[in-house]
């Protein structure tokens, strides 16, 4: 079969079929509307494709998630963040001297402009890290010469939003807390220089705990891409007006930061709180969780597209427990987190809508353990997802079939109607 046959108003229409390399079948309705006048209404894209794409694959009956073809599992914990970014942009893992290259690129690339960083001092102590993560990524394009006609240096912008993104993260929680910058070294991985320049203080040589490195590594690798995701879709969005890579991504961190979304873990976290003080009674939350007039939900549970298991959460719980007891750490959150995870488990709610644990649920116990403040979850979140933001970005420029982003309506509004001369107030 290779067209779908719609009928409308008697009259049959036929559209070509769309075959992707995992067996994934899309109906082609670009024609739809020229030839029957009608358009799709489907709030949330929960059935639209909106790109061809060769980044990541999700098979969410199954609990699949794939980077450029290779399984999650084999990557998140196996190799380098700054590897599996280089895999992500340019599609292939890189040979070693590439792979050396690129690293001491991203860190000679990850120094805030000096002019900029005078920006930090002029923030709200109100400010969250993510407000100022969008906007120091958003004001990177004034200090850095970026031509939307020539973009030969693009290179040049993807080192610098990987590199600094870290630096401007771990810059904002430094001024946060009164201490001074500490800048990042080309002997240091990415992970282990973003862990310095938190923690590090310019009195003492710090050594990077390795568990911690290697557990940071995990984590931004498992956030890198997951296709068409909300803050994905935005980056992509704003690209497609041809807006520069900065003003793209800018968006796509201020669509993660929603609590729906990447926002989601910082939630978790304040949720598991919220349980353990008020004396860690998790069934009368997930009670809470099923009442239709309550605004309250598990955070951390549920997700549009996995409706078996996330692969991401299954890795992360593993790993919350190696590197607790390899830190020797012990969070009577994580107990709180178990418990409220086995009891929505059984429960027929949640079973009926297939809601499980996605990445977020576990995410916030290991970065609290790696010292990570609660409001900067979702900057970490950020750091992971930006090789995914640019890969899609690349991609989208590249695409024969580019055309500016505009969605259609059904428009619900007022007919015709006129303005009385009377209402003289006016
Ligand atoms: N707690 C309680 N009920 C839930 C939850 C939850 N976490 N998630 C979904 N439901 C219920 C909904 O109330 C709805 O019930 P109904 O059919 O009786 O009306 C049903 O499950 C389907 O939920 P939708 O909101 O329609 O699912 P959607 O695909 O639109 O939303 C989302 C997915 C946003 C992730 C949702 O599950 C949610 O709000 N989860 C909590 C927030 C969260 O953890 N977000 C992080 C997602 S992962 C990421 O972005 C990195």
């Amino acid at each position: 079969m290779d067209k779908a046959k719609f009928l409308v108003s008697g009259k049959e229409y036929e559209f070509p079929l769309l075959n992707g390399t995992e067996n994934e079948v899309a109906v082609d309705i670009r024609k739809l509307r020229e030839s029957t006048g009608l358009i799709t209404y489907d709030p949330g894209y929960g059935n639209t494709g909106s790109c061809r794409s060769a980044i990541t694959f999700i098979d969410g009956d199954n609990g699949i998630l794939r980077y450029r073809g290779y399984p999650i599992e084999e990557l998140a914990g196996q190799i380098r963040f700054s590897a599996a970014a280089y895999l992500m942009v340019y599609g292939r893992l890189p040979s070693e001297s590439e792979f050396l290259e690129w690293r001491k690129q991203l860190t000679l690339n990850s120094f805030v402009h000096a002019s900029q960083v005078n920006f930090f001092d002029n923030y709200s102590a109100l400010a969250h890290p993510m407000n100022i993560l969008s906007s120091m990524v958003s004001s990177m394009s004034a200090f850095y010469p970026y031509d939307a006609e020539d973009e030969s240096d693009i290179d040049l912008h993807i080192r610098r939003l990987i590199g600094q993104v870290k630096t401007i993260a771990a810059f904002s929680y430094r001024k946060s807390v009164g201490l001074p910058y500490i800048y990042p070294r080309t002997d240091h991985s990415y992970a282990a220089n973003f862990l310095r320049m938190m923690f590090a203080t310019p009195a003492e040589e710090y050594v990077v705990p390795k568990v911690m490195e290697n557990a940071l590594d995990m984590l931004l690798i498992l956030h890198m891409d997951h296709e068409q995701n909300c803050s994905t879709s935005t980056v992509r969005m704003v690209a497609s007006s041809m807006s520069n890579i900065y003003a793209s991504v800018s968006a796509g961190i201020s669509a993660l930061w929603g609590r729906l979304h990447g926002g989601a873990n910082e939630a978790v976290l304040n949720m598991l709180q919220r349980i353990s003080e008020d004396g860690g009674n998790v069934s009368k939350y997930v009670e809470l969780a099923k009442k239709k007039d309550d605004p309250f939900r598990l955070m951390g549970f549920g997700h549009r597209v996995y409706k078996n298991f996330d692969p991401r959460s299954r890795i992360l719980k593993k790993a919350v427990d190696d590197v607790f007891n390899e830190m020797g750490i012990h969070d009577p959150l994580l107990g709180v987190a178990r418990e409220l995870e086995d009891v929505a488990l059984k429960d027929d709610f949640f079973i009926q809508r297939k809601l499980y644990p996605n990445v977020d649920f576990y995410s916030g116990i290991l970065y609290r353990a790696l010292g990570i403040p609660t409001e900067m979850f979702t900057v970490l979140f950020a750091i992971g997802r930006m090789p995914g933001w640019i890969a899609h970005w690349l991609e989208m420029r590249a695409d024969p079939d580019l055309r500016i982003q505009r969605p259609r309506q059904i428009y619900i509004g007022e007919t015709k109607r006129h303005y009385e001369k009377n209402d003289t107030f006016l």
